[in-house]
């Protein structure tokens, strides 16, 4: 299950360049590259001849990919330009073209129909390019479903068992005020640990000596957009009725982009407000964070791995997984609209 009319992210901006590159994304092939003046294309990476790959032919001029078996060339909008051999260029000769924006050092793809496709409807992730934050962003090829991520992120209780030597301690589970709100589109999930320890992760980057209240802020946006604010300060200093000082703040950041519907495209970084030009600072607080993702990601593969053993194993739910609950009924509902709006255009264009 896949929604098309939103956003993605497909790459970061440094992975495209004059090389063809190809990223599978909701089950379809696409090969992106950069025009010589830097703007981004992305076609759809295959030949409408015999189905190669796009990707493993070569850019001839400013934006002209040749396909590498029998040299059929391609504009940037997907047009065929010519066919070797034969003056005649058969008008199916076409490949889609997918609207694209460079936001945030993110590569962003619209994969619904193009007529939908606003730029202005791309979440805000502007942490990246704040002078008042440190950042850095990666990129995860899990072998999962994208919702599996979306669960993970939205259910912050498994950080005392996967994460305990990093982001997580018991207070997280045992001492946490939990509230789960609707907002305009999504969910939120709000965290409180009041007076307690700091996990080894926070003692390590914000100091502190003794107990802190620590929030967990997770802000759900369909499809799965996830920001993260997350911190700590010393207990008492009044970090719940909104004074955050003395200690550290970060934001978690993510996108996950279906590859198919086992496999996800997992875009993620950090952000730090204290010492935000320290890049010795971003780079361990990014270090440390990267630690903990990766115990995420042995969870995710191994969850699926079971699924697809057998998908309709029943499975029970808690209370932690309110929020994760929410957000796949969003997405059913979303999905139901669409399907239904396809439906109805497909009816009227017969
Ligand atoms: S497969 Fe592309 S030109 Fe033949
Ligand atoms: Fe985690």
């Amino acid at each position: 299950m896949f929604l098309r009319n939103y956003w993605y992210v497909a790459a970061s901006d440094h992975e495209i360049g004059r090389k063809p590159f190809r990223r599978v994304i909701m089950n379809e092939p696409v090969v992106f590259y950069r025009t010589e003046d830097g703007t981004p294309v992305g076609l759809e990476d295959r030949c409408p001849h015999r189905r190669l790959p796009l990707s493993m032919g070569k850019l001839v001029g400013d934006d002209v990919i040749q396909c590498h078996y029998h040299g059929l060339r391609f504009d940037r909008t997907g047009a065929c330009v010519r066919v070797p051999g034969q003056d005649m260029i058969p008008p199916t000769a076409r490949v889609k073209s997918y609207p694209l924006v460079e936001r945030y050092k993110w590569l962003w793809i619209w994969m619904g129909d193009p007529a939908l496709a606003d730029p202005a409807k791309i979440p805000d992730y502007h942490w990246f390019d704040d002078p008042n934050w440190g950042a850095k962003s990666d990129y995860i090829h899990a072998q999962c479903n994208w919702q599996l991520v979306n669960d993970n992120l939205l259910d912050l209780t498994h950080l005392a068992f996967v994460h305990e030597t990093t982001i997580g301690n018991m207070a997280l589970v045992e001492h946490a005020a939990v509230r789960v709100n609707r907002t305009p589109g999504g969910v939120q999930v709000t965290r409180w640990t009041i007076d307690q320890p700091a996990p080894p992760a926070f003692v390590k980057l914000g100091g502190f000596t003794g107990n802190v209240d620590r929030w967990q802020i997770i802000d759900y946006m369909p499809p799965s957009y996830i920001r993260l604010d997350v911190g700590a300060t010393p207990t008492g200093t009044g970090a719940p009725e909104g004074r955050r000082v003395g200690g550290i703040q970060m934001r978690n950041l993510n996108v996950m982009t279906p590859e198919t519907e086992t496999t996800t495209h997992y875009f993620w970084g950090q952000a730090h407000d204290f010492e935000p030009r320290n890049k010795d600072m971003t780079e361990r607080v990014f270090a440390q964070i990267k630690t903990a993702f990766m115990e995420d990601v042995s969870v995710f593969t191994n969850q699926q791995q079971n699924i697809e053993l057998d998908p309709d194993a029943p499975q029970i739910d808690i209370n932690a997984d309110s929020g994760g609950i929410q957000a796949r009924r969003i997405v059913d509902r979303l999905y139901a609209e669409e399907q239904a709006a396809m439906n109805a255009a497909k009816t009227a264009a017969e």
